[in-house]
């Protein structure tokens, strides 16, 4: 796969995440329903979920296990195999998940983090456990290549995680060298009165900029970016290095090229398939044939077809 995305010209990437009390559940489009033994039947047997704190009710019906300090190290351990999986797998970019909800956010939100051991209570307690996997996945990782790690710039909903913590946490992935910090947000809510993120265009982009600003660091916008000006005002501000989308994408796939012409750069077809731009650079270079230049020689043409009565 990675050889096939390099072919492209692009870079392939990975995410490594853990679900933590998110787990053993559907997908998305059949709204998370939980696994249970009927789905070990096809190949999709429920586990058991962890979590930093059992006593906090999960978001799926699913009573969790509370992570002792052996599941921690395992879990970081696991982190750091498949770390290596990516390596031999051919990825040039490993992206650390500690957002929307997932086991590492647990553990930074005191919404569903209330351990009273060194993994939590303070700041920098609920910090550790995405400090330690950043390390981790650093030691593995090639220096010559970067390690992103993806955070919730707030909680959701209710929740209690806000952007100054996370300016703290993107100064201690920096410590470890973290390259790229990228910024999502929600997925812990509570019963606080932290609203949810107004879905405005570009609805995370100045989470960002504070970030890049006050950790010294590298980031990512993403989140309702839909235009290249969009996306070339966030880079201009100076509220990211890197624009990330996922939507606008999956409704229009070639949305690079169409960015690429928008913002007057030579040859846009160049980022299409070869055999597209082909085509589309003979159609470009169809519009100052002669035949098109004259608008007599235009009416006379199509006369000659549409008054055809001959029959062959
Ligand atoms: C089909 C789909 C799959 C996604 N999967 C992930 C994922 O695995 N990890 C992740 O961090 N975000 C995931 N996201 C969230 C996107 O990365 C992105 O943050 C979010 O959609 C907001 O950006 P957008 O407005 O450009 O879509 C996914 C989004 C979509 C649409």
């Amino acid at each position: 796969m990675t050889d096939m995305i390099k072919q492209h010209g692009a870079v392939p990437a990975i995410q490594l995440g853990h679900s933590g009390r998110k787990g053993s559940c559907h997908g998305a489009i059949e709204d998370w329903r939980p696994l249970t033994v009927e789905d070990a039947k096809s190949g999709l047997p429920p586990w058991q979920i962890m979590t930093p704190s059992a006593a906090i009710s999960p978001p799926r019906p699913i009573p969790p296990k509370e992570m002792d300090h052996d599941d921690i190290k395992r879990v970081i351990e696991a982190f750091r195999t498949a770390t290596k999986r990516s390596i031999d797998a051919g990825y040039d970019i490993v992206e650390i998940h500690g957002a929307h909800g997932y086991l590492i956010h647990q553990f930074l939100s005191s919404s569903a983090n209330q351990r009273d051991d060194a993994y939590g209570g303070s700041l920098e307690n609920r910090m550790r456990f995405a400090v330690e996997v950043s390390a981790a996945v650093r030691e593995e990782w090639p220096q010559d290549k970067p390690v992103f790690f993806r955070l919730s710039a707030v909680d959701g909903k209710g929740g209690s995680w806000r952007l100054p913590d996370s300016i703290a946490l993107a100064k201690a992935l920096r410590a470890v060298d973290i390259d790229v910090v990228d910024v999502s947000s929600g997925g812990v809510t509570g019963s606080s009165d932290m609203p949810m993120v107004p879905r405005i265009p570009a609805y995370q982009a100045s989470f960002s900029g504070r970030i890049r600003q006050e950790a010294s660091i590298k980031t990512i916008a993403v989140g309702g970016i839909t235009t290249a000006k969009q996306a070339e005002d966030i880079l201009q501000a100076g509220d990211a290095d890197i624009i990330a989308m996922a939507r606008e994408l999956l409704w229009n796939a070639d949305w690079p090229a169409h960015a690429a012409e928008a913002l007057g750069v030579d040859d846009p077809f160049s980022y299409l398939p070869t055999g597209y731009a082909h085509r589309l650079r003979l159609r470009e270079a169809q519009k100052t044939m002669d035949i098109n230049q004259d608008q007599n020689l235009i009416a006379k043409s199509l006369r000659y077809f549409l008054d055809d009565n001959t029959s062959s």
